[in-house]
Formats: C-alpha cells, sequence, structure tokens
C-alpha cells in the first residue's frame, strides 16, 4: 500500500526550519497558534456538515466521526484559552487560507451519497482526505514541540508546549484511524483497493498544493501553483483533467497576485526597515533559499 507524507515547502524548507523561526518572535508565534486553532475550530464544522451528508449511512463511520468532532472541539478549547491567557488575537487568521483552497481543490459535487454518489467512492475520497490534512497537522505540531524544547524557556513557551503535547497524540491517534479505515476499505474488493491507492495519491497532491497557498507569495508562485494544479489533474481520469484544470485555472493567477500585494502592506506596517531589508528581496527572489524562506516565514506566519 501507498505510504504517503506531506511535501517539505516548495521542496527545500521543513516544518522543523520554519518552526525554529516562529518560536523566536512571540507575535508571528501567537498568528501561528492562532491558524491552529481556526483550523480545529474549522474541523469541528467539516466534520459535521460529513456526518449530514452520509445521513445515517454507515452507521460505524459515523460513530467514529462523532467522537473526532469532540476531539477538534477540545483542541480548538484548548488552543482558545491558551491564546486568550497570553492576551493574543482569536480572529480569523489573515491571508490566504490552506483550509478553504484545500476543499476548493476538491473536485467535490456536494452531492448526497446513495443518490448521485457512490458510498465506497464518497467514504474513501473523505477519509483520505481527512488523512493527509492529519499528517499535516502531526507534522507541524510536533516540530513547533521540538522547536520548543530548544527555545528560550519563558512562561509563554512552555504553557504553548503543554498545550501542543496534549494535542499531537490525540491527532497521531487520528491518523492512525484513517488508515485502519483506509486498510479496511481496501479489502472489501480489489476495484475499492484501487479507489484508495488513487485517493492517498489524489489527496496528498492536493494537500501540498494547498499548503503552498497559505505559503508561497514570493515571485514565480503562480508558475508553482499552476506546476501543482497539473499534478493534481494527473492523478485524474485522462477525461476528467480538462474539466478541472479550466474550472481552477482562472482563478488561481489572480489570486496570488492578490495576495502578494496584501502581505506585502501587513508586512509594511509592521516593520518598514524588515520590509526594505528582508521581505522586499524574498518577494523578487533577490536572497539565497535559506534567506529566502527565513524572511517568509516571519513575514506570513
Ligand atoms: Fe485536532
Ligand atoms: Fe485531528
Amino acid at each position: 500500500m501507498t505510504v504517503t507524507y506531506p511535501r517539505k515547502f516548495r521542496d527545500q524548507f521543513g516544518a522543523r526550519e520554519i518552526l525554529d523561526i516562529v518560536v523566536r518572535d512571540q507575535e508571528i508565534q501567537n498568528i501561528t497558534l492562532n491558524r491552529y486553532r481556526y483550523s480545529e475550530q474549522r474541523a469541528c464544522k467539516d466534520l459535521t456538515g460529513l456526518i449530514e451528508r452520509l445521513n445515517g449511512q454507515n452507521r460505524e463511520l459515523i460513530r467514529d466521526i462523532s467522537r473526532h468532532i469532540h476531539d477538534e472541539a477540545r483542541h480548538a478549547q484548548w488552543l482558545t484559552d491558551l491564546l486568550y491567557d497570553l492576551g493574543a488575537d482569536l480572529d480569523t487568521p489573515p491571508g490566504p487560507s490552506y483550509i478553504d483552497e484545500f476543499e476548493r481543490l476538491l473536485d467535490d459535487d456536494g452531492g448526497t451519497p446513495g443518490k448521485d454518489l457512490d458510498l465506497d467512492t464518497f467514504m474513501i475520497d473523505t477519509l483520505a482526505a481527512i488523512n493527509v490534512t492529519e499528517k499535516r497537522g502531526c507534522l507541524y505540531f510536533s516540530a513547533h514541540i521540538h522547536a520548543l524544547k530548544h527555545a528560550e524557556q519563558t512562561e509563554e513557551n512552555l504553557a504553548i508546549r503543554e498545550t501542543l503535547e496534549k494535542i499531537l497524540p490525540e491527532e497521531a491517534g487520528h491518523v492512525r484511524w484513517g488508515n485502519r479505515w483506509l486498510a479496511q476499505m481496501a479489502r472489501t474488493s480489489p476495484k475499492n483497493a484501487e479507489r484508495v491507492e488513487e485517493a492517498k495519491r489524489k489527496y496528498t497532491a492536493i494537500e501540498h498544493a494547498a499548503f503552498e497557498v497559505g505559503m508561497d507569495v514570493t515571485l514565480g508562485a503562480e508558475v508553482r501553483r499552476l506546476q501543482r494544479l497539473v499534478e493534481i489533474a494527473d492523478t485524474m481520469p485522462l477525461w476528467d483533467r480538462p474539466g478541472y484544470l479550466l474550472e481552477h485555472l482562472p482563478r488561481i493567477l489572480p489570486e496570488t497576485q492578490a495576495a502578494r500585494f496584501s502581505l506585502a502592506q501587513v508586512a509594511f506596517k509592521r516593520d518598514p526597515a524588515m520590509f526594505v531589508q528582508k521581505f522586499l528581496p524574498s518577494l523578487f527572489n533577490l536572497t539565497q533559499p535559506k534567506d529566502q524562506a527565513k524572511s517568509e516565514a516571519a513575514a506570513f506566519n
């Protein structure tokens, strides 16, 4: 069976390097924690939507997802309490959203399983999509904990680490849960085994493209988003590819340009000197890859 892992940002810069920079600046760390809070809160809403779409079909899956919502709600509550105690913002994070882009890249018809949609395909797609985002969560929480172990042991950093250490084992449990369900679905028929492999490849490609949208607003981002879109299309049957590309291409290019402009404004307001020295060169690819990635992590997290 295919085992897939989240890819590094632009294939060269991993979660550990990014989080090592994030923990050095409390304001950037708070923004990052608020992004986690937002994702956990959003997962409750999306998983609730899934129970409604299943509409009684597969009672075992509905029971498991209901428990899953309880876990994600608890994570959102722990992160909200933490941010509240830190005096940090609890607003909707600015800039392009990973979770929104992930959902937009799904070629999902929003239909009701059992009527227009084959239930097995719906379950396999849904479980594979949940599984890749849970893996990304585990990667980030463990990298964040690792970075905090090596950071200054302030009261704030200790409290953040304690919260992330409570969440991580449960996220790892969600990955194992998804793996078990996918393996179980693959055993039901050779056709489903094939569907599981296809879904893993497809949702890994979609997840990576969505992740880069939240991180990559430097010059050339349009070309890279186009490449990721083609990679997603390559996981689909030949006859579905042109329609998928035509649906998503027209919005991708203007959006990336707008994101670059609004993030430049945020960075300038925050620190005009850093904007000129670090942010501006990173926008126009003037620095070496390591320096560039540092300024991006500082400006966009
Ligand atoms: Fe969670
Ligand atoms: Fe989770």
